[in-house]
């Protein structure tokens, strides 16, 4: 079982309509996906659960680090979902290691039921995402294309609890960042130039698709995409034109993402063009 991470501590980037998209799209290619909100909104849980074609687990989220057995049903697409206790247990720090430890443990027994595991994480630098990102192998990061989003990639790699770097040097060697997805692209002249300036500061980190270089997976803003996921819908069976076209425009990055999670991923260790003259040191991956 592969297990990938949405995470930016940015909230609204699209951390849960993308983990939704991989969701459905590890289904089409047949993979048995199990699919855990960590985040207690239930931006990833909701759109699963109207889609009528998981399993949902009566145990909800917070149980996977909570409890040292929790069981989940036997089917080949199963959600848990999350729940309100999980804003809690951040202020538990006593337990935080027991926390950690649980998911890890229910991971691994999950190993041989499971093709995909995919975790959607809140926003705040907190210990679900610690446990998280302490037990997958890949991590993915959507960000926006403004300028505060690509201030905060710094902080992305480098936040002292949950930086991908940091998690990756201290806690989990095993851990890969698949990459920076840029997300709502809109094709405007302020989102070109984030764009270039993304491409120019954090090439190493972008995901390359295509055999031409200077090629990057991203996804378009497109209103099917939020209506997908406010109604639960699978974006490639909506009847609309305009769903089939943003599938199309769409369909790109889902395929570089999934072979890069089911294939392993090379790490990385190309350094990353400083910023402001800082230097960065290689990139976690
Ligand atoms: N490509 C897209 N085109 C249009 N709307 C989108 C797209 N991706 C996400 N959205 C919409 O943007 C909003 C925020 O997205 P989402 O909930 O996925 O962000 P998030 O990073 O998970 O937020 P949070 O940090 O609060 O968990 C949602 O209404 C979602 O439907
Ligand atoms: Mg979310």
């Amino acid at each position: 079982m592969k297990t990938l991470v949405l995470a930016n501590q940015k909230g609204g980037v699209g951390k849960s309509a993308v983990a939704t998209l991989l969701a459905h799209y590890f289904r089409k290619l047949g993979c048995r996906v199990l699919a855990i909100d960590l985040d207690h909104q239930g931006n990833f849980s909701d759109p699963l659960r109207k889609s009528q074609r998981v399993a949902v687990a009566e145990v909800p989220a917070s149980a996977l680090l909570t409890q040292t057995s929790p069981v989940i049903p036997s089917a080949d697409f199963v959600l848990v979902a999350a729940d309100q206790d999980l804003s809690g247990l951040e202020r538990q720090p006593s337990l935080q290691n027991a926390f950690a430890n649980n998911l890890r443990v229910f991971l691994k027994a999950m190993e041989a039921r499971f093709d995909v595991c995919l975790i959607d994480t809140n926003p705040n630098p907190d210990i679900r995402m610690i446990a998280a990102l302490v037990s997958a192998e890949f991590v993915l990061s959507p960000i926006q294309l403004n300028q505060e989003a690509l201030d905060g990639v710094h902080a992305l790699l480098n936040h002292h609890r949950v930086g991908v770097r940091k998690i990756k040097t201290m806690l989990n060697p095993k851990l890969h960042l698949i990459g920076l997805l840029p997300v709502m692209v809109e094709a405007n002249p302020f989102q070109r130039e984030n764009f270039l300036q993304l491409v120019q500061k954090f090439h190493p980190i972008l995901i390359p698709y295509g055999t031409k270089p200077g090629q990057y997976a991203s996804m378009p803003r497109r209103s099917a995409v939020a209506e997908a996921q406010a109604e639960g819908l699978v974006l490639w069976e909506m009847k609309k034109t305009a769903a089939r076209d943003a599938w199309r425009e769409i369909e790109v990055a889902m395929v570089v993402i999934a072979k890069a999670v089911l294939d392993g991923a090379q790490t990385q260790t190309t350094p990353i063009t400083p910023i402001n003259g800082a230097d960065h040191g290689p990139v976690a991956g």
